[in-house]
């Protein structure tokens, strides 16, 4: 009763300290990729994310659209896939004329590189938000809001007239809506329903320590490997005790081969002032068992051997004594009788 008491007792602070990962929203973004290097030689590629997992890719020498996860039709049919197709490949004739004629009509320069990037924002609790952005050597000069396009805050003159001739197209503009409005979020929604499983995969991190190159003279760098999680979000914080390390530097979470998460997290610290730190990881697969690994530096572990080396022959002594006291003291004892 009593141990029990003590194990609920023990466990409190780790079920209030526990890390809630917010319900997500879920982006579908598509993202455009074309160059136009001259007049005769162009190309365009698309990727689809949603979320951190690639679903499509779209090659320009491929007439269809090529899923990368069983589910990527999501809970289109065949016909409602092949329908979305079609539109896309009339997109993307439509938009490779239309650049071309743009830049003739422009007297712009080759080579021309655009990037557009659209999709939608989806709430599970039900709306969503949608955007369309395009860009030029990768600054933002055009969008579409609503119902129009819109150039960018800091877009050059040229950008302006090209918005106006966009938005004397109706139809298009219609078609964007729709895209954007309905289609987007019905698509991430059918995504969302049959990629469950994939989509609330968990995998749990494994973590180690190493040492980096010193940064000065009788200073560490002192860093925190964390590698093999799914989903992304993460904390890892360098501790001393329970304080939590405020210059502990997080480098980018950077994918590994196999579609989990590596992240390295660093602290630089005087060699003087490393007793009691450790590197601490909460992450959703670990639930309320956070990992804590703690920097165990050179001369920690000469005293623990030290300790060892004292504490072992004095113990087997000891042992020894009571031994030989007891057979002894038995043996007497039968003398006795
Ligand atoms: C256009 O660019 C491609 C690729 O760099 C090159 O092979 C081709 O000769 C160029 N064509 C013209 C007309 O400049
Ligand atoms: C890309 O595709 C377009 C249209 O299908 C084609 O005209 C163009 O030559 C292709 N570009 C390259 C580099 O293969
Ligand atoms: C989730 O998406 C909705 C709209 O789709 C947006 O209003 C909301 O701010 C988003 N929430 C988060 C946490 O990003
Ligand atoms: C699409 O959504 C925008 C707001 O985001 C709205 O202004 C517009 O009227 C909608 N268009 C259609 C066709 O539903």
């Amino acid at each position: 009763m009593e141990f029990l008491l003590l194990l609920l007792v023990s466990g409190l602070p780790q079920v209030w300290g526990r890390y809630e990962v917010p319900p997500e929203n879920f982006t579908f973004r598509v993202l455009q990729i074309s160059s136009f290097v001259n007049s005769s030689w162009m190309r365009t590629d698309c990727l689809g994310w949603l979320g951190e997992l690639q679903t499509h890719r779209w090659n320009n020498d491929s007439d269809t659209i090529l899923c990368l996860l069983p589910w990527c039709h999501g809970g289109l049919s065949e016909q409602q896939w092949q329908k979305l197709q079609r539109v896309f490949q009339v997109y993307r004739i439509s938009f490779k004329r239309d650049v071309q004629e743009i830049l003739k009509m422009l007297r712009k320069d080759y080579p021309v590189e655009l990037q557009i990037s659209a999709g939608c924002e989806v709430d599970p609790r039900g709306s969503s938000e949608s955007f369309l952005h395009i860009a030029s050597e990768g600054v933002d000069i055009l969008s579409f809001q609503g119902t129009l396009w819109e150039p960018a805050p800091e877009a050059p003159p040229w950008v302006h007239m090209v918005t106006r001739v966009l938005n004397l197209d109706e139809g298009t503009k219609e078609t964007v809506q729709s895209l954007l409005n309905d289609t987007c979020p019905q698509f991430v929604r059918g995504l969302i329903e049959v990629g469950k499983s994939d989509l609330e995969k968990q995998e749990k991190p494994k973590a180690w320590l190493s040492s980096g190159p010193s940064p000065g003279p009788g200073r560490l760098l002192l860093v925190c490997h964390v590698s093999g999680f799914y989903p992304k979000p993460v904390w890892v914080m360098w501790m001393r005790g329970k304080q939590e390390q405020l210059d502990t530097q997080r480098g980018d979470v950077l994918p590994n081969a196999d579609k989990t998460w590596y992240l390295r997290v660093t602290l630089d610290v005087a060699a003087s002032e490393m007793a009691g730190l450790s590197c601490r990881v909460k992450h959703s697969s670990l639930g309320d068992q956070d990992i804590v690994l703690y920097w165990a530096d050179e001369s920690h572990v000469s005293v623990g051997l030290i300790i060892l080396a004292v504490l072992v022959p004095l113990l087997l002594l000891v042992a020894g004594f009571y031994l030989w006291f007891k057979r002894h003291w038995t043996s007497s004892a039968q003398d006795v009788r």
